[in-house]
């Protein structure tokens, strides 16, 4: 037996929802570009779950759909109130909440493909009320209900603050949902569809992907990002900071990707937001020196920024806590989850690799009094 660290490069399931052909994403075939330049984020749920584009009649159907059910129940408010407020992570919050979701649910384990889609639809829509109710109910707040006739951008952005948001916020919200919405096989979609191979229910999968999805190497990644531009504090402090991160061999937050090697082809929009925004909201220096930053890696490490680097600042520069970026992500992958749970329940079989074992061999069992 041969192995592949970290699966490099293994090619472990067909599917037909995005995909990455020479350094290019699509969704169902459209391409990323033309996506967040024309796209609101629920004709993109509509489009990963039904791989085509829905008609004005779907479109509306599905925004109903998604905002009858983005009220929390009770129960779920109570519990995120019973919380450590002042130490758990928005993230972890979220894990639990969402795993709650399914103990409330007396469908959760059905799976007849008419109850996943209606768990679907459910998971879609209180995922953004939970990460808006948790971060109020932290600051001392009431949770805010949705609000009738907002796109799902906004109501996220109305319930996280209370108040309706403008039209550029909703439009780079809107924006960084369509680019992080889904992404082939990355590491917390395999984490579903793995779960969800054994034939454990939509809840399970979902959780288990919010867990890989926490991580500094994937989703995390887009919180520690902005943890550097604000320890880097200035931006001639950018180079020397960077130069010293390379010296003891760690790892720069933001930069490389395991399948793009030419760039990210969600970074150049992600940049030209924060260009906008920073200088909108007189902070261009994170976007500078996130420039900075960029260039040198890309000079002396030969590595492109992906997709955290620039939604970083983007996020910094609409007021939204720092610790709110991978949940905000986790919001946009639900839908590729959701998607990849949907076709893995189609054609499933477990997924169940093989490990090449290295460990000691031969060994005899000793008594506890002879070791
Ligand atoms: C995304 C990532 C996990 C891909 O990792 P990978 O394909 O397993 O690549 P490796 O970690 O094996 O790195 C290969 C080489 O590039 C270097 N490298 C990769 N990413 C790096 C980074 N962000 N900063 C500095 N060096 C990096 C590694 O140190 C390694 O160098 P070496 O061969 O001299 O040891 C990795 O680039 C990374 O950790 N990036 C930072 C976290 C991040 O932004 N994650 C979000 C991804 S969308």
């Amino acid at each position: 037996m041969s192995t592949t660290k970290g699966l490099e490069g293994i090619v472990a399931t067909e599917s037909s929802i995005s995909s990455i052909i020479d350094d290019q994403l699509t969704y169902a075939g459209y391409t990323i570009d033309d996506l967040a330049e024309n796209s609101s984020f629920e004709e993109v749920i509509f489009l990963l779950w039904n791989k085509r584009l829905p008609n004005k009649e779907e479109l509306d159907r599905l925004s109903e759909d998604l905002f009858s059910k983005m009220e929390l129940p009770e129960e779920i408010i109570q519990h995120l109130k019973s919380y450590d407020l002042n130490t758990v992570h928005p993230m972890a919050a979220l894990r639990t909440a969402v795993s709650m979701l399914g103990l409330l649910d007396s469908e959760a384990d059905e799976m007849d493909e008419e109850a996943n889609k209606r768990k679907a639809i459910s998971l879609q829509a209180k995922i953004s009320s939970i990460v808006a109710a948790f971060s109020r109910i932290r600051e001392g707040n009431e949770a805010v209900s949705p609000k009738q006739g907002l796109s799902y951008a906004a109501n996220f952005l109305y319930m996280l603050n209370g108040k309706e948001p403008e039209d550029l916020e909703i439009e780079a919200v809107n924006k960084a949902l369509v680019l992080h919405a889904d992404h082939e096989l990355n590491a917390s979609t395999f984490t579903a569809r793995v779960c969800v191979a054994t034939l454990s229910d939509v809840y399970s999968g979902i959780t288990s992907a919010i867990s890989a999805l926490k991580g500094p190497l994937h989703g995390g990644a887009n919180e520690r990002v902005m943890k550097m531009l604000t320890e880097i504090g200035e931006v001639d402090h950018a180079i020397p900071y960077i130069e010293k991160k390379l010296q003891n061999k760690e790892k720069i937050m933001g930069m490389g990707h395991r399948v793009y090697r030419n760039g990210d082809p969600r970074a150049k929009h992600l940049k030209k937001m924060s260009r906008e925004l920073t200088e909108l909201t007189g902070q261009s220096k994170w976007y500078d020196m996130s420039v900075k930053i960029e260039d040198y890696i890309k000079e002396n490490k030969g590595l492109p920024a992906n997709v955290d680097f620039y939604s970083a600042s983007v996020y910094h520069s609409l007021g939204i806590d720092h610790d709110l970026f991978t949940p905000i992500f986790a919001v946009s992958r639900v839908s590729g989850w959701l998607a990849h749970i949907l076709e893995q329940y189609e054609n499933n079989r477990l997924i169940r690799p093989r490990a090449e074992y290295v460990g000691p061999k031969h060994q005899t069992y000793k008594s506890i009094e002879d070791r």
